[in-house]
C-alpha cells in the first residue's frame, strides 16, 4: 500500500512539473506545489539533524581528546594552553596558609617530559611596600612578550591595587603579609613569592625586584642572558667584617658554621631548582629566624648562606643587579630626573667585566636601583626597551 502511493505522489509531482507552463490550469498547480516544498523541508531536516549529530560526536570526541579546544586557542593566537592545568588549580589569589603554600609549592614532578608545549617563562616577583611607581616603565618593557613572563606582587596586604584590568600588573598581587625591612618577615614574604610562582610549571627562573627597580635591556636580551645562563645569580661572599662574620651567631651551629656564613645583596635571579630548595628548607631556616635577629639583616645572609651550602656550585657568585653604594651612608643612591642620560644607562650596563657560563664580559646587570618616579618619563622617551 505504501509504495503504491509513494509512486502515486511522484507521479502526480511529475506531472505537475510538466504541467507548470499551461497557463489555463493556476488552482491545481498550487496544489500541485506542495509536494516539492515537502521535499525541500525534509531535506533541510535531514541536514539539519545531520549537523547536529555531527556537532555531538566531535564535542564528545573532545571531551576526551582536546583536539577541539587546542585548534581553537592555536587560531585565536593565543598562547598554548601550557600552565592552565596549574594555573587553575592554583591561582594567584588563594587560602592557602603559608605552611600550606610552602608545602605544596616544594612537590617536584618527577617526569622531564611536560605534556604541554609552551615558552619557559622568567617569573618577575616585585617586592613592594605599597605601589609599583615605576609600572608604567616595566609594562613598556613587557609589551609583546606576553608569553614569556609571569608577575606576582607581594605588597602591604591593606594596599589597593592601583591598577586597572588592561595592566599586565592587574591581578596579579599575591595573599601578603606586613613586612619590616631586615627581620625575619622580609625572607617570609620572598619564599611565599617564590612558592606563588612555582606553583605554575611554565616559570623556569625566578628574578626578585623591588619597586624601585628599572631593566637595563629589552625584553629579548633579558630574557636570552638568563634563560641561557647555566648558573643562578646572588651575591654571596664570605665578609670577615663586623658587617659580615660578625652578624653570625654561634647558636646557627651545626647547621651554619661562621665560615660558611655568606653576605650578599637580596636581589636573587635562581632557576627553579634551586626555588624548590629555598621554599622546602626546613633545616637552615630556623636557624636564621631564632638567630640572625637585629641587627643580621636575615635578608643578606640567609637565602645566601643558604644556597651556597647547598647548591654552591651552581651560584655565579653575583647578583644581576645593580646598586650605587658610592654616596656613602647605609642606603644606596637613588636616581633622580637629571641622571638619565643615554651615557648613564651605557655605564651601568657595561660597568665592570665579569664571567658568564665561563667567559669574561662585559655585561653584568640587568636590573638597576634605586630610581625615583620622576625618572619614569626621561627613562621611556630615551626608548631603552625598542
Ligand atoms: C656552562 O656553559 C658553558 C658555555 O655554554 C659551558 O662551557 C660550561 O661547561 C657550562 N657549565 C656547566 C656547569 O654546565
Ligand atoms: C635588544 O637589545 C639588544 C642589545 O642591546 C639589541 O642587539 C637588539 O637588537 C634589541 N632587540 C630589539 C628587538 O630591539
Amino acid at each position: 500500500m505504501q509504495g503504491e502511493s509513494k509512486r502515486l505522489i511522484s507521479r502526480d509531482v511529475e506531472e505537475g512539473r510538466t504541467t507548470k507552463s499551461e497557463p489555463g490550469r493556476p488552482q491545481k498547480e498550487k496544489s500541485r506545489e506542495w509536494p516539492s516544498k515537502l521535499r525541500m523541508l525534509l531535506f533541510c531536516l535531514i541536514l539539519i539533524g545531520s549537523a547536529v549529530i555531527l556537532t555531538v560526536v566531535v564535542v564528545s570526541l573532545d571531551q576526551r581528546t582536546g583536539i577541539l579546544k587546542t585548534r581553537m586557542s592555536y587560531f585565536s593566537g593565543d598562547p598554548p594552553a601550557t600552565s592552565a592545568v596549574f594555573e587553575s588549580v592554583f591561582p594567584v589569589k588563594h587560602a592557602l596558609s603559608d605552611e600550606e603554600l610552602l608545602w605544596r609549592a616544594s612537590m617536584v614532578p618527577r617526569r622531564l617530559d611536560m605534556p604541554f608545549s609552551g615558552e619557559k617563562r622568567i617569573a618577575f616577583m616585585f617586592l613592594a611596600a605599597g605601589p609599583l611607581p615605576l609600572a608604567s616603565i616595566w609594562e613598556k618593557f613587557f609589551e609583546g612578550y606576553e608569553r614569556f613572563y609571569s608577575i606576582y606582587i607581594h605588597s602591604h596586604p591593606n594596599h589597593v591595587s592601583e591598577f586597572s584590568s588592561s595592566s599586565v600588573f592587574y591581578g596579579r598581587h599575591v595573599p601578603s603579609k606586613p613586612v619590616i625591612w631586615g627581620e625575619v618577615s622580609i625572607v617570609d614574604a620572598e619564599r611565599r613569592l617564590l612558592a606563588n610562582a612555582l606553583l605554575d610549571f611554565s616559570n623556569e627562573r625566578f628574578i626578585l625586584l623591588s619597586e624601585s627597580c628599572v631593566p637595563l635591556w629589552n625584553f629579548t636580551f633579558f630574557y636570552d642572558y638568563i634563560m641561557r645562563s647555566n648558573k643562578s645569580f646572588i651575591a654571596a661572599f664570605d665578609d670577615p667584617s663586623p658587617y659580615g662574620r660578625g652578624r653570625y651567631n654561634p647558636g646557627m651551629a651545626p647547621e651554619i658554621t661562621i665560615d660558611q656564613f655568606r653576605k650578599g645583596g637580596q636581589w636573587f635571579e635562581i632557576k627553579r631548582e634551586l626555588a624548590v630548595e629555598v621554599v622546602a628548607d626546613v633545616k637552615y631556616y630556623p636557624k636564621f629566624r631564632n638567630f640572625c635577629v637585629p641587627h643580621c639583616y636575615i635578608d643578606e645572609h640567609y637565602i645566601q648562606t643558604m644556597l651556597s651550602i647547598t647548591n654552591g656550585d651552581k651560584l655565579a657568585g653575583r647578583g644581576l643587579t645593580y646598586t650605587d653604594w658610592s654616596r656613602g651612608g647605609s642606603h644606596p643612591a637613588t636616581f633622580v630626573y637629571r641622571d638619565i642620560t643615554d651615557e648613564f644607562f651605557e655605564r651601568l650596563r657595561n660597568d665592570r667585566s665579569c664571567e658568564y657560563n665561563g667567559k669574561p664580559g662585559h655585561v653584568c646587570w640587568l636590573v638597576a636601583r634605586k630610581f625615583s618616579r620622576d625618572t619614569v618619563r626621561p627613562i621611556l622617551d630615551h626608548s631603552f626597551y625598542s
